[in-house]
């Protein structure tokens, strides 16, 4: 072996980059952050599919067996509001480890390495919320019902805006998770989950607020059923607003449907998306009119809650 100027210092580049590769994906714990979603998609079909599905959708062969139906993967709403490290727990203890109610078995015996290429998948099958918002740093998540929350004028203010609006409302409807994202300016790798607790949400500040998502479902032509995610801005204008089905056909139809409403909607109007002549399109602006009156009244619950929390501290 002939070791030459060249060669060791090569040898030292290498030696570096594998270093700083592994320190940029470890944790404080050593956990690496990013993993090899090929990995773990072979891993997936071989030990998930059977109770969650190939399509990850929660209808495995195991299904007619659970008492509870496993997660669906694909539901942002479920997925969004579990951070990494919890994804990590509930594999690796199962539901006896982290509380939730069903039969998800631990998977003790899969290495720390394959977990994070499966949770690499995992992340994969949903949409994220930086596809709202690229920049956000910190995010709230917390379900609402609308007309439960506050003093009784607002709530009745609430319900009423609603019938007005909507007519019929199935009681299903008024209740919404809220996604809240904040940017602090912090230089943080991946947005970090603020969890519901009186000091942690006193750390939050209202002029870094950049906008609420919502993961909803929208009622299409021939009373389809239409997964979708909602950006809205601190004023209540659509930032962005697209389909979560996988089909790319059906994606592209409704997502260029979906477009002329970007921009629309703003904070104490009520919403006048009436832009079609054609029946379709008087489907889709009702359809829209319909999950954005239900999303920004779960904003105004969410806004109560917050300036109730903080009247003290006028954070918010
Ligand atoms: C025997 C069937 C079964 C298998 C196999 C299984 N799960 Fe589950 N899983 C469930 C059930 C049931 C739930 C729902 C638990 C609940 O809602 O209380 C669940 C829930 C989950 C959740 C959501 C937990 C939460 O916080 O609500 C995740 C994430 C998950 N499973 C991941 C996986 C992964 C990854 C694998 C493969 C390594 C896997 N599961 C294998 C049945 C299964």
């Amino acid at each position: 072996m002939q070791i030459n100027g060249k060669w060791t210092s090569g040898l030292l580049i290498a030696l570096l980059v594998s270093v700083l590769a592994i320190s940029a994906i470890a944790d404080e714990d050593g956990l690496p952050f990013v993993g090899d979603a090929t990995n773990g998609t072979r891993l997936y079909q071989i030990h998930c599919a059977v109770c969650h599905g190939f399509d990850g959708l929660g209808k495995g062969a195991a299904l007619a067996t659970l008492k509870v139906k496993p997660a669906n993967h694909r539901n942002g709403s479920l997925m969004n509001a579990r951070d990494n490290k919890m994804l990590f727990d509930v594999i690796q203890l199962g539901c006896q480890g982290t509380g939730c109610k069903g039969a998800m078995p631990k998977f003790t015996k899969l290495s720390k390495l394959d977990t994070w290429d499966i949770i690499a998948y995992l992340r994969s099958l949903h949409m994220s919320l930086a596809v709202f918002f690229p920049k956000l740093d910190q995010y709230l998540v917390k379900q609402y019902t609308i007309g439960k929350i506050g003093k009784a004028e607002f709530k009745e203010g609430q319900l009423e805006r609603l019938e007005d609006a909507l007519k019929k409302i199935d009681p299903a409807e008024l209740t919404q998770t809220v996604y809240t994202l904040f940017r602090a300016n912090r230089r943080k790798p991946s947005p970090e989950l603020v969890p519901q607790q009186p000091r942690q949400l006193a750390k939050l500040q209202k002029e870094n607020k950049i906008g609420y998502v919502f993961f909803m479902t929208l009622k299409g032509p021939r009373g389809r059923k239409v997964p979708i995610g909602i950006g809205l801005n601190p004023g209540y204008a659509i930032v962005k607003l697209v389909t979560t089905l996988t089909d790319p056909g059906l994606r592209g139809e409704y997502n260029s449907r979906f477009e002329k409403y970007i921009g629309q909607g703003q904070r104490g109007k009520k919403p006048d998306f009436n832009f079609s002549k054609d029946k379709v399109g008087k489907i889709f602006d009702k359809a829209v009119t319909r999950i954005y009156m239900l999303a920004t009244e779960a904003a105004n619950a969410y806004e109560f809650d917050e300036r109730e929390r903080s009247w003290a501290d006028g954070t918010f």
